[in-house]
């Protein structure tokens, strides 16, 4: 497994297992189970999918030593706040049954980010977390929490795939080296997408499928990617991205699918509704 260097002097696996929609429970056990087995080491979990304890449990299962383990986890809005952010904290640390955490996230840019921002940098200079980073910011988020914050974030966890490549972000977080994270890196499993004719011609070409292309581009755009799967098979699969490269005109033909739409955190009234969503109980 490669590896990227954050701008913390952190090493973080280049393609890491997301768990985001997996049912808590058996199936997110066995998935990130069948992840660790199939190689990953780098595991991508939120307080809000409420499957950290699932995912503690089949690390301890694995047998493989806590520290070749990359895990993330992120803290939700209802924990925000300097104090809300020890307690959503410890609550995430006790049901991954962790005593550090690699990287920790701000799952979304609302409420008092700047009071729980302050926690989480507080908690990486005593060691409990490695890196610190940010989910969900637009470039106008970006900008405002950079104002408030000499802080810098590690990581940028955002949608990101062919038919979104943020281009404005991507400039916005250049010059503070923050590294952009794909979630959503196969669309979700967009079937239009998997089935794309440059996409395709492409896997073809090199032997690969249309999910490992797409993560190979993402990859070679310096993005860490996230794939889910619950399926061993896939699972696989979509780690098996180190062993071919996509050429620069290959790399052109998908900067060219690029829409620009996807998920927009600053659209109107989403702040209220995730803020008012959930709130996260021990
Ligand atoms: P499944 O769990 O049956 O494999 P994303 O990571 O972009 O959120 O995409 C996850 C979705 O894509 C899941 O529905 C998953 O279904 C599907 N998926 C994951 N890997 C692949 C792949 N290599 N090819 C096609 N579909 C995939």
């Amino acid at each position: 497994m490669q590896n990227f260097i954050l701008n913390d002097g952190t090493k973080i696996p280049a393609v890491g297992f997301g768990v985001f929609m997996i049912e808590p429970g058996q199936a997110t056990y066995d998935a990130t189970l069948a992840a660790l087995e199939a190689g990953y080491r780098h595991i991508d979990t939120a307080a809000a999918y409420f499957n950290e304890g699932d995912v503690g449990r089949a690390i301890r299962d694995s047998g493989i030593p806590r520290e070749e383990i990359f895990v993330t986890s992120k803290l939700w809005l209802s924990d925000y706040g300097y104090e809300g952010a020890q307690r959503g904290f410890g609550r995430s640390l006790r049901k991954l049954g962790l005593d550090y955490i690699d990287l920790y996230l701000m799952h979304q840019p609302y409420g008092d980010y700047v009071g729980a921002w302050k926690y989480l940098a507080e908690a990486k200079s005593e060691g409990k977390i490695r890196s610190i980073g940010v989910s969900n910011m637009s470039p106008k988020i970006y900008r405002t929490f950079r104002a408030q914050t000499d802080v810098i974030p590690s990581v940028n966890q955002v949608n990101f795939n062919p038919l979104f490549q943020q281009k404005e972000l991507r400039e916005a977080l250049a010059a503070d080296h923050v590294a952009i994270e794909a979630w959503g890196p196969l669309g979700h499993g967009n079937a239009e997408l998997l089935g794309n004719p440059v996409i395709k011609a492409i896997a073809e070409h090199h032997g690969k499928d249309t999910g490992q292309v797409m993560l190979r581009f993402e990859h070679q755009e310096g993005i860490v990617v996230l794939p889910k799967s619950t399926n061993p098979k896939r699972i696989a699969s979509n780690k098996e991205i180190f062993d071919f490269c996509l050429n620069s005109a290959e790399m052109d033909a998908i900067r060219a699918l690029d829409t620009g739409v996807g998920h927009n955190p600053d659209a109107e009234g989403l702040a209220e509704r995730l803020m008012s969503a959930y709130v996260i109980e021990d």
